[in-house]
């Protein structure tokens, strides 16, 4: 009752701070300070750094109802410390070690002075051409659910409010990953069984699990942007879910209803966003210069303001910033989180479990420490910054990142050899490099290739509509394989890739994902068998591009393929096989499992009632190590066709 209107519509203003890279178009406010001082903005994000943040939280302090500031982040997976990006953790399958991530991330972050991250990054992916698939947990709904819940339960800890929690964000509200072609930002056009079915489970779990926010998605759905889409916002979030937080847009996403053409211009793009439930404005300026005059010209009701203002001054109570705006502002618990052994250590730990054994053709794998000679060849094997993956953040004074190279020189024993030769780019054509490589190879015992996309070539606007090995890197392949010599083929990447001729010609391939500070020990430890690699793949490996979207769990149809070389008027290709390269869910291990004894309960049950199914799993190898037990059941005949 005592707040203006225009301290009310400031609430609703978020802004980039100037000390980070912008993910997104950014117009500069130079006096922005004397906006937060006139208590015209109410969260800035991008701001890193505990003086920073502590600053501008004295600037709100001198606002006329001392309201203070959120500070937002993307915290995606680590924050001074980073872990593998998330679809990588997601292989892992290890639902405590994906919470136990989030967990340090929040710490770190809440340290840092950050309020609120936006993740958990929760939207289902089935087309690797789309850039953000390595930002959340794959393909599969209930994996998805699952991973959604535990990133959820890790970022807000013991509840928010505690100095070592952040608020959660689920997002991108919604089914965002289904954009058509992979392209990033394009249009999503689904039918309501495949959204609820599908797309909307893992933000049920993530709201179910206590997400303290939303935020919704740059793109449309069936015609009408999330960001004015009240059946996402108002019917199902707020009404049907009764959630209680607060919904903030994506980057500008109010006012890029004009080119969407469902706004006529940033007055009108600030009604529809207001009346369809979306409460705070990142970096668009809508609310900002239009909300206020909406309201005095009676098109927005003063409700509908009071109602979003309250949702976000409630998370600022819940937070403990008004009873102490510099509760986050503790220099000795931000020098404490900064360099902590434990949480490198749990580094170190998601990123071997995340690791997948493709191949292990003649048990090549795991190698040795006493090898005579060992040449790593490849354009990923030095780089040092590269392994942190998209959505990470570097610090000057960071952690050491531990690079391939490294990782290996330091695990192989006193008398082993390490040669070096980058071999060819990732990108680029030249073949210089590989008379180089192929001499390092010949004098080796066993060759490491690690290869790749480069990190920048997945992650936001970095779909690709060709996702094979980019540049020369599988002729490189070729070659180093032509010296006969045991290979083994690292593949860093983001996303599903397509590198065919690899998998059907090189005896041992290990998918890397990028694995964050601790890459380098954590691929020597599954690579010597001091970790026996338990990953099972999150998403689908297709064949070709053409195959896409490619997932496990489709429906029948009326004319399956009875094999996957099928072509009699069956659903199938009559130019490739009909199968994926590698299935959701594959992954191998030195040693083997055997299941046996299956047994279930009851043959029949009612919609209440619940079917116990148990086996024997038998560790029949000579290795000790982990296996992802993975059931799959189908309803044989349903009311609508099931997966
Ligand atoms: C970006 C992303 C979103 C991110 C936000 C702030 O455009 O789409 O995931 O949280 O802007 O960086």
């Amino acid at each position: 009752k005592l707040m203006t209107l225009n301290e009310k519509v400031g609430q609703l203003n978020q802004y980039n701070g100037d000390w980070d890279a912008a993910k997104g178009p950014i117009t500069k406010d130079d006096e922005k300070q004397q906006q937060i001082r006139d208590g015209l903005v109410g969260s800035l994000l991008n701001i890193r750094g505990l003086q920073h943040t502590t600053q501008l939280q004295k600037e709100a302090m001198k606002s006329r109802l001392k309201i203070p500031l959120l500070f937002g982040q993307d915290v995606i997976h680590g924050y001074f410390i980073t872990f593998p990006i998330p679809l990588a953790e997601a292989a892992s399958w290890d639902i405590p070690a994906i919470e136990l991530a989030a967990r340090v991330a929040g710490t770190e972050a809440a340290a840092g002075g950050i309020h609120w991250t936006f993740a958990p990054m929760v939207d289902i992916a089935r087309d690797p051409r789309w850039g953000r698939i390595m930002e959340g947990a794959g393909e599969d709904t209930y994996l998805g659910s699952l991973i959604a819940a535990a990133r959820v339960r890790g970022f807000q800890g013991k509840g928010i409010g505690n100095t070592d929690a952040v608020m959660a964000c689920a997002k991108h509200f919604a089914a965002y990953g289904a954009a058509v072609a992979g392209r990033d930002y394009n249009s999503v056009s689904m039918g309501l069984p495949e959204f609820w079915n599908v797309y909307l489970p893992p933000f049920k779990a993530a709201a179910d699990a206590g997400a303290a926010t939303f935020m919704n998605s740059f793109n449309d759905l069936n015609g009408i942007p999330a960001t004015g889409n009240a059946y996402l916002q108002r019917e199902i979030l707020k009404r049907k879910w009764n959630f209680k937080g607060f919904v903030v847009s994506d980057w500008g996403s109010v006012g890029e209803m004009i080119n969407h053409g469902y706004a006529k211009d940033n007055y009108d793009a600030a009604l529809k966003a207001i009346t369809a439930g979306s409460d705070m404005d990142m970096e668009s300026r809508s609310y900002k210069n239009h909300l206020a005059q909406l309201v005095k010209d009676k098109k927005v009701p003063l409700a509908l303001v009071n109602d979003a203002v309250k949702r976000i001054l409630k998370k600022k109570f819940e937070m403990g910033l008004f009873d102490d705006p510099y509760k986050f502002s503790n220099a000795a618990r931000e020098k404490a989180a900064m360099k902590n052994p434990a949480h490198m250590q749990a580094a170190r730990d998601m990123a071997k479990k995340s690791i997948v054994l493709l191949k292990n053709e003649n048990k090549i794998l795991p190698l040795s420490k006493n090898i005579k000679t060992v040449a790593m060849i490849g354009p990923v094997v030095k780089l040092v910054r590269e392994n942190l993956g998209f959505w990470s953040t570097e610090w000057p004074d960071s952690n050491s990142i531990v690079s391939q190279w490294e990782g290996i020189k330091n695990r192989l024993g006193p008398d082993s050899k390490l040669v070096y030769a980058q071999g060819c780019g990732f990108t680029d054509t030249s073949r210089a490099g590989f008379a180089e490589a192929i001499a390092a190879a010949e004098q080796a015992d066993v060759v490491i290739m690690s290869m790749g996309e480069h990190r920048a070539m997945s992650g936001e606007a970095k779909s690709r509509s060709n996702i094979h090995l980019p540049g020369v890197q599988e002729d490189l392949i070729k070659a180093i394989h032509a010296t006969g010599k045991p290979v083994v083929v690292l593949i860093n990447a983001g996303r599903p890739l397509i590198f065919n001729w690899t998998a059907d010609h090189v005896p041992a391939i290990v998918y890397t994902w990028w694995l964050g500070h601790q890459a380098g020990n954590a691929i020597a430890d599954v690579l010597f068998g001091d970790y026996n690699p338990s990953g099972k793949l999150p998403a689908t490996f297709p064949r070709t591009e053409g195959q896409i979207p490619i997932y496990y769990n489709y429906f029948n149809t009326g004319r399956p393929a009875q094999n996957e070389n099928d072509v009699n008027y069956v659903s199938a290709y009559i130019d490739l096989q009909n199968s994926p390269k590698y299935a959701f869910g594959y992954g191998l291990s030195y040693t083997s499992f055997e299941y046996s004894n299956l047994k279930i309960s009851r043959t029949a049950i009612t919609k209440k009632e619940s079917i116990k199914v148990s086996f024997t799993l038998k560790n029949t190898g000579s290795m000790a190590g982990e296996e992802v037990a993975q059931l799959y059941i189908r309803d044989k005949v349903g009311s609508i066709v099931r997966p």
